[in-house]
C-alpha cells in the first residue's frame, strides 16, 4: 500500500511573509487533525529559511525545486544538495517541465540530478511528462519511456519511498486543462511498467507516482482515487491554504478506500 503523497510547487512565487503566513495556515491546520497523507512543501531557495521556521514541529515536509549535481565548486548560481540538506529540506523536486523547456535541463542532466540528490539523503521528485504535440502524435507512451530510462535509469533504489514520479502533462500545467482521470490512470499505467524494466518490478510497485497539471479541490479525489496515482504535485492550488488542504483531505479519502 502507498501512502498518498502531495506535494506543493510554489514555483517562484509568494513573498517571504506570504510564505510564512501559507504554511503555518497549513501546518497548523495539520496539526490539530493529523493526516494520512505525506504533505511536502516546496518554496524558492531563497525562502527555505522562513518556510522551514513555519513548518517546524509539523509533519509537512520542506523540500526545493532543484538542486545541482556536485556538491560543491565553481558553479555560480547553483545550490547543492547538501547545501539543501543543511536547510532543512528533506527532498527535492528535479526535472520539472519548466526546468526542462524553460532552462534547457535534459533527461541526462535531471539522471546526474536524482542520482546526487539521493546520494546527499535527500529523497527525488523526479517530473515527467509529453507536451500537447507529442500527445497528438501519439508519442506519449515513447515520450514517457524514454524520460523514464534517460532521467533514472541505472539507479540503485533501495528504498522506493524515498523516489517519487510525477506525471505532468506539460498541457495540463498551469492551463486549468487536466487530464482526465482516466488519460491520468493510463499514463501513470505506462510509467509503472517502465519503471519496472528499468529499476525492477519490486521497486517500481512502491515508487510513488504523483499526478501534476492544473490540480484542484473540485477534480483531485477523481484523479488521486485512480489505482496507480499515488499523490499530486500542486502548483497554482498550492498558493492557498484552503484549497492546498482541500486536495489533501481528498487524498485522505482515497487512502481510506
Ligand atoms: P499547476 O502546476 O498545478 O499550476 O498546473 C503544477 C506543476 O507545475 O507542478
Amino acid at each position: 500500500m502507498r501512502q498518498p503523497f502531495v506535494a506543493g510547487n510554489i514555483k517562484m512565487n509568494l513573498n517571504r511573509a506570504e510564505t510564512t503566513a501559507l504554511l503555518s495556515a497549513v501546518a497548523g491546520s495539520l496539526r490539530q487533525s493529523a493526516s494520512s497523507v505525506e504533505v511536502a512543501y516546496c518554496p524558492p531557495a531563497a525562502h527555505l529559511d522562513v518556510a522551514r521556521a513555519a513548518l517546524a514541529g509539523s509533519a509537512v515536509r520542506l523540500g526545493a525545486q532543484n538542486a545541482h549535481w556536485e556538491s560543491k565548486g565553481a558553479f555560480t548560481g547553483e545550490v547543492s544538495p547538501a547545501m539543501l540538506r543543511e536547510a532543512g529540506c528533506g527532498l527535492v523536486i528535479l526535472g520539472h517541465s519548466e526546468r526542462r523547456t524553460l532552462f534547457g535541463e535534459t533527461d541526462a542532466d535531471v539522471l546526474r540530478k536524482t542520482r546526487a540528490v539521493l546520494e546527499a539523503g535527500l529523497d527525488a521528485v523526479v517530473c515527467v511528462g509529453e507536451t500537447e504535440a507529442e500527445r497528438a502524435a501519439g508519442a506519449t507512451e515513447v515520450v514517457l519511456a524514454r524520460q523514464v530510462v534517460g532521467s533514472l535509469g541505472g539507479l540503485d533504489i533501495q528504498d522506493p519511498r524515498r523516489l517519487t514520479v510525477a506525471y505532468e502533462p506539460v498541457w495540463a500545467i498551469g492551463t486549468g486543462n487536466t487530464a482526465t482521470p482516466e488519460m491520468a490512470q493510463a499514463a501513470h499505467r505506462v510509467l509503472r511498467g517502465e519503471l519496472a524494466k528499468a529499476l525492477g518490478a519490486h521497486t517500481a510497485e512502491g515508487i510513488r507516482i504523483q499526478y501534476g497539471g492544473s490540480v484542484k479541490p473540485d477534480n483531485a479525489e477523481a484523479l488521486l482515487a485512480q489505482p496507480d496515482i499515488d499523490g499530486a504535485l500542486v502548483g497554482g492550488a498550492c498558493l492557498e491554504a484552503s484549497s492546498f488542504l482541500a486536495i489533501i483531505r481528498a487524498g485522505e479519502a482515497t487512502a481510506r478506500r
